[in-house]
């Protein structure tokens, strides 16, 4: 966490928001997108998805963001991997951190990466292996995307206790953070607060537990309020809403990141962030995607009159 800052908010619609997207969002646009959502105040970025061509076409220039991306100062630069293959091309390429990708529904995990959990999960112990076996892997962070934890459209409800099995043989095997997911957006706040409660019972305070919601149904920010209730203090969104997965029919965008910003700052949770430069980023995913519909409250209606942000905009006269 950066100092001075109470929450972390984890930019992911350049991996999340294109990778289902047909129109190739230009290359210079992504640089230009993550240099100006970092110089905002956002310290994580995952900047692509080390994937086949064949399964998204959005990340053919990876190499080509990354480097740019590595230059941003301070900026954390992660990248989803899915398997072994993804996370060696991670490591070439010098991110900071990998998110591996792991559903909790057996059938969402077969659709998603063809392979079963169990087989994933040993993905994910090659992956710790070839990070801590070789010295300059070592400070690169493992966090793990646990897709459908909160439910799938092929299986519907799903397990906690396979959640919370799975997120133990992660963390045994490596994992620095567990991003829960509700890939498909069926979450609801009950259900979020019970899903932390569990995992951090079984987990410990070792790990890291973040948040990925989307917005399908229209609770995505009550969820993230939900999981601030259980002291996670790292969410997932992407700005103007982009996202949705691929092999999850229907669902829509990641929640809004200037939204989650706005809310965040409103509670009183020090971002970060400049939510007036923030928003201004929005023109650049417009320039990328004319075509696209972007969502945001904020951006509709205005930040409320005298909304000053978490810290206060003068200090109080002696
Ligand atoms: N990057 C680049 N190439 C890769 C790769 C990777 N991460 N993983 C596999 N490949 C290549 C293999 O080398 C092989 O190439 P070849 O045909 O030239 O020999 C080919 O792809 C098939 O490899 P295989 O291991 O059989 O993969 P697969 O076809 O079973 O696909 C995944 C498995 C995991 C790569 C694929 O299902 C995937 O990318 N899933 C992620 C989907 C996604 O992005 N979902 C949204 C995120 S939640
Ligand atoms: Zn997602």
């Amino acid at each position: 966490m950066k100092p001075g800052t109470d929450v972390e908010v984890r930019e992911v619609g350049l991996r999340d928001g294109l990778q289902g997207i047909a129109t190739f969002f230009p290359t210079e646009l992504k640089k230009q997108w993550v240099a100006a959502e970092a110089a905002a105040g956002v310290p994580e970025i995952e900047v692509c998805s080390f994937v086949p061509p064949k399964v998204s076409g959005q990340f053919v220039d990876c190499q080509e963001v990354i480097a740019a991306a590595l230059q941003v100062p301070d900026l954390v630069v992660s990248a989803l991997v899915p398997n072994l293959k993804g996370a060696e091309r991670g490591f070439a390429n010098g991110v900071h951190k990998m998110n591996f990708v792991l559903s909790v529904s057996e059938s969402h995990n077969q659709a998603n990466v063809r392979c079963s959990r169990e087989d994933s999960l040993e993905r994910f112990r090659q992956i710790a292996q070839l990070r801590d076996s070789t010295p300059e892997n070592r400070k690169v962070q493992l966090g793990v995307g646990l897709s459908t934890a909160l439910g799938c459209t092929i299986e519907g409800n799903v397990d906690p206790a396979d959640a919370v099995w799975l997120a133990e043989e992660l963390v045994k095997a490596g994992a620095d953070e567990i991003a829960v997911a509700d890939t498909v957006g069926y979450a609801n706040p009950a259900q979020v607060r019970a899903m932390f409660k569990l995992m951090r019972e079984n987990l410990g305070d070792a790990v890291t537990l973040a948040s990925h919601f989307h917005d399908t149904r229209g609770l995505g920010l009550a969820n993230v309020s939900a999981a601030i209730e259980e002291g996670v203090r790292h969410f997932d969104a992407s700005l103007a809403g982009l996202g949705g997965c691929p092999f999850a029919p229907g669902a829509t965008g990641n929640i809004v990141m200037d939204d989650l910003v706005f809310m965040l700052e409103a509670m009183g949770l020090k971002t970060g962030v400049d939510l007036e430069a923030l928003l201004e980023v929005r023109e650049i995913v417009h320039r990328g995607l004319p075509q696209e519909r972007l969502y945001g409250a904020i951006a509709k209606a205005g930040l409320p009159k005298g909304f000053a942000g978490a810290a206060p905009a003068v200090q109080a006269a002696e």
